[in-house]
Parts: C-alpha cells; structure tokens; sequence
C-alpha cells in the first residue's frame, strides 16, 4: 500500500480539509501534453505541479484517465483499474499522486459508476451470453414493446439526445434485446440492484484509495438506481441535460442511491485521512442535492444552483443564503463552483443575453454573441465572491486564466458526442474543453511540444498564456493567486457569513470573519464601506465601487 496523505508530517488542520478545501478540476486531455500527440496526460500533470502550488489550491480533482474508448471523453470506461495509454501509465497516476501529496496538494479522482463502456469486458460478456443470463444482469437489458420487441421498452431519452435504448443483435444475428443508455448508446447503464455491481465497485474505490488518492468525484450520483418498472416519463422541453424537473423523474434522484453511498461512506472511513466523496447530483432544488451530504453519505456535493444562478444580486443573496441553511442543516459545508467541463465558461455566461440550458453549449451561431469584455469582468467579480464564502470551492482548469468558452470550434472539429446525437442543433461542451494555453510564444500556447491540439486555440488566447499572466499585477492569475492566499490566511473557508445590508438592491455584500466582501452587480458605481482593501477584482479601486466588481477589506 503507498503512502496516505494523511502519513505525511502537516501541520493540523482545525477542520477536515474538504470542508474548506479549494479545489481544482484538471481536464486530463486539456490541461498539458507531454507526449506530444495534441492530447493531455498525465505526465504533463506532474510536470505543472509547481505552477498548481503556486497559485495555491488545496486539492486536485482530475476527471477520466482511465482505460476508455474516449466517446465521451473518458467518461466510458472500459477498465477502472488501469489508465488509458493516452494518459499514460498506473506508473504515472502513481508518480502524480506523489508529486502532488509532495507539494501539499491532496487529490481527487473520478468514479463513473452509473454505466460503463460498450467495450468493459462485463458488457461484451453481456452481449455474448444472451437473455437471462447472469452477465446481462449486470446492465438494464429489456425485452422490447411491440409484437417484435421493435419498439424500445419506454420513452427515456438521452441525456446527449435520441433515444435511451439500443437494441442489440443477438447470437445468431436475429434482433434482440434492448440495453439502456442515459448517456450515449456506448455507455450502458449498470443495474445497481444487482449486489455484483455493488461488490465491484467496492473493489474500485479501494483500488485508488491504496493508490493514495483523497476521495472520489462520483459521476452522475443521482441517476444510479431507476424506479422500478422503469415507467415512461416525458422531461420539461428547457430541462437542462442532467437534471430533471421537479416531479418525480424515474431516473434521477431516487431514493434508493442514499444506501449506495451509506456503504461507500463506511468503506471510505476505514481509510485514514479524511478521504472524501463529492457527489455530482443535478437536482432541481438545494434541498434535495443536501440529501447527498447528510451525516453518513457523502462529504461533499457540487452546488449547482449557484452555478446556474443569474448575474443577480437578489438571486445571489438568496441562492447563498438557502445553501447555508440547507448544507448545514445537515452538518456539511457547501461546495461552491461557477465551471466545469460541461457547462460554458463563466467568463462568457455571465454575459449571455438569454441562460443556455446545462449541456447545450454555444457556438457561432447562437444568437446574442456575449460580449467578452463584460464576461470577463462579471467572471473575475463572480469569482472574487465565491472565494470569500465559507466552505469548499472548485475551480475549473483555465478559469484562473480568464478563459472564456471557445465559440468558434469548426464544426468539423467538434468532438462532443452531444453535437452528434442532436444532429449539429446543441453544440454541447467542446466550447468549454479546448487545450489551455501555458506559453503565448510557443506552438500550441505551449499546451503541447509539438504544437498539437486535440481542439482548435482561439488566436486570442495568446494574451492569456499562463505567462504572459504571470507577475503581472492586473491579470486575472494574479487576481486568483492574490484570492487564494488571502483566504486561507484569514481562514474564509471555515469562517461565517454575516450579511451587510443596506448598500443597495444591487450589492451583495457580507462579512466572513474579519474580512469584508462587497459585490457591486448593478451599473452605477456604489460607495465602498470603511476599510483597508485587501483585493479587488479590477484595478484602481478606492472609496468607490464600479459595476461588476467585487472588493475584499479589511476593517478600518
Ligand atoms: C457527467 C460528466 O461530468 C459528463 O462530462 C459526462 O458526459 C456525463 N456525466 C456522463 O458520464
């Protein structure tokens, strides 16, 4: 067994580190190429590690490098025990563990437990050994309706389009049964009434908990286990892609996945460390997602109802003050996030005239292009507020940059298995995926050494180069560093909010120990309260406070 983080010398810590932890989401095949082929790895994540320290996040999540036919990016594994040659080699995830532990920066992994690849031995198994058997078991096959099976056994659609069923053509060549897909026709869904399932994955966490990892990002935590009878059901026409409305939808959110994570709880808190689970459950309310963090499930779920709120300082106030109540009704922290891998750019969907629904993505011909030097404003105030509220907070590769979403991809450039299922109507998430840019004067921003690039580079992004940011006082990593350090040394993570009133309808503004954080989200200036700055989101802040600008101060 290696080395927990936990076995190395640290100074204590006054709470579980995932209770305040800032944590940051590595894209394996966009953050750094190592081998040169236009594809991030994990080599190129060990090699970035200092530029990770230095701008002082506590943890890392890194999304699939498992074994995958990569048709949906890594998030259709084939084998959860071994890394995909893409990526490199357990050696590597290995020496990545380490070099991170090493420099004090703990890290999370990915887990996809609701469906597999086509291409798992388990599913190929399943194929062969036909109805009945104890392979097809493993995964939701069904007979079809119709008076041949034609039709597939219910309505569900998938989450990237079409239909939720394939059919499968059985040994002798005849059609047969139907397997269902929430995602893409090549990632079956598991049956988790099935204790085999149950039994593997128990396998799988401890594989990576020997690893050393820090605890798991759980892909799709509210679609595990479907209502039984598998009933039709029609979702709302704006139903962003992963979640459902608020009626009872049969795939998501049932109630028999809390027993799931009860189990997981218990076999994770026999590892010493404070290893940590984080759900990914798109829930229509905060008060359903805060079942995922009760005291014996998970430690940590991902807020996306304040990801998905409006620019709004109402809206703002009220998401912030419903998630306090609801996380800590429960005991847990909550989890702030503005990006991901599969929605657009903060920097850009702030600015957007009209909200996108989750998953749906913008390309060159949506209508209402946002303008990106608002994006970017409203995305470094935005930023500069989620990191003065108590709790956790995840990052997204690039954010720290300033990145807006790559609008103009080529079509034939997308790779987005969702641009594909909807035949070219939703762009889907490539926009937000494109390789970062590390060096503005090297081929590829110096993503690659041989200039390679899995998705085209805006030419505007050599301005943003990591580089060309770095020790510049104004940039945006300078802003996020400035961020960062400041709020682990006044300890915000664990602290309170205390709401200041009366600054205006258009003000967000609240204490959290000793600092004062004021959010101007209206258009006309506002004046600032008494105090020192600590930091602004844009330069030259004094007495007043513009439009989309967030200040830190210190008390006069
Ligand atoms: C959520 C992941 O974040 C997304 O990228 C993926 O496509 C789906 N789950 C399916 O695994």
């Amino acid at each position: 067994m290696r080395m927990s983080f936990a076995d190395e010398s640290r100074p204590a810590d006054p709470a579980p580190w995932w209770r305040h932890a800032v944590i940051y989401q590595i894209y394996p095949r966009s953050f750094a190429d190592a081998s040169g082929d236009g594809i991030g790895d994990l080599p190129g994540i060990t090699s970035r590690l200092d530029d990770l320290a230095e701008l002082g996040i506590d943890a890392v999540w890194l999304s699939p490098f498992y074994r995958s036919p990569q048709n949906d990016a890594g998030y259709d594994v084939s084998d959860y025990r071994d890394v995909d040659p893409l990526f490199g080699t357990l050696a590597d995830a290995d020496d990545l563990i380490a070099g991170a532990h090493a420099r004090g920066i703990r890290v999370i992994v990915d887990l996809v437990p609701n469906h597999s690849s086509d291409r798992h031995a388990w599913f190929q198994a399943a194929l062969a050994a036909g109805p009945g058997s104890r392979e097809r078991a493993r995964y939701l096959f069904r007979d079809g309706r119709g008076e041949n099976g034609e039709l597939p056994p219910n309505n569900w659609e998938s989450v990237f389009g079409g239909a939720a069923w394939t059919r499968v053509a059985e040994a002798d060549g005849t059609p047969g049964q139907w397997y269902l897909h929430l995602f893409d026709r090549s990632q079956p869904d598991f049956d988790w009434s099935n204790e085999e399932v149950r039994e593997e994955f128990r396998g799988v966490l401890r594989f990576w908990l020997d690893r050393g990892v820090d605890g798991f990002r759980v892909d799709v935590a509210h679609g595990l286990v479907k209502k039984a009878g598998l009933p039709d059901y029609t979702p709302p026409a704006d139903a962003g892609s992963m979640g459902g409305g608020l009626d009872d939808v049969p795939y998501w959110g049932q109630p028999g996945v809390h027993e799931i994570y009860r189990d997981w709880h218990l076999l994770v808190a026999g590892y010493a460390g404070d290893r940590a689970l984080c759900a990914e459950a798109w829930l229509p309310t905060i008060e359903q997602t805060a079942l995922w963090v009760r005291p014996d499930e998970m430690q940590q779920a991902f807020n996306f109802e304040y990801l998905e709120t409006e620019w709004d300082a109402a809206q703002l106030r009220a998401v912030v003050t419903e998630s306090l109540a609801r996380y800590s009704a429960v005991g847990a922290p909550s989890t702030w996030v503005l990006s991901n891998h599969d929605v657009v750019r903060h920097a850009t969907r702030l600015a957007l005239a009209e909200p996108i629904p989750q998953g749906w993505g913008i390309g060159p011909r949506t209508p209402g292009r946002p303008d990106p030097v608002v994006g970017l404003r409203r995305a470094r105030a935005a930023s500069a507020l989620m990191l003065g509220l108590p709790g956790g907070a995840y990052l997204y590769q690039g954010e720290e940059l300033g990145l807006p979403e790559a609008i103009d991809i080529p079509d034939e450039a997308r790779q987005d298995p969702t641009w594909f299922r909807t035949n070219h109507e939703r762009y889907g998430r490539d926009g937000c995926r494109v390789p970062l840019p590390w060096t503005s004067d090297a081929p590829g921003y110096g993503f690659s050494p041989t200039g390679a690039s899995w998705l085209p580079q805006p030419p505007e992004w050599r301005e943003l180069a990591r580089d060309a940011q770095r020790g510049e006082p104004d940039s945006t990593l300078t802003l996020y560093t400035t961020l960062l350090a400041e709020r682990r040394h006044h300890a915000l993570g664990t602290g309170t909010l205390e709401w200041i009133e009366g600054l205006g309808d258009d003000v967000v503004a609240f204490r959290n120990g000793n600092v004062t954080v004021v959010a101007n989200l209206g258009t006309e200036p506002v004046p600032l309260p008494a105090g020192g700055l600590l930091v602004a989101s844009e330069p030259g802040v004094a007495g007043v406070l513009a439009p989309d600008t967030t200040a830190w101060l210190l008390p006069a």
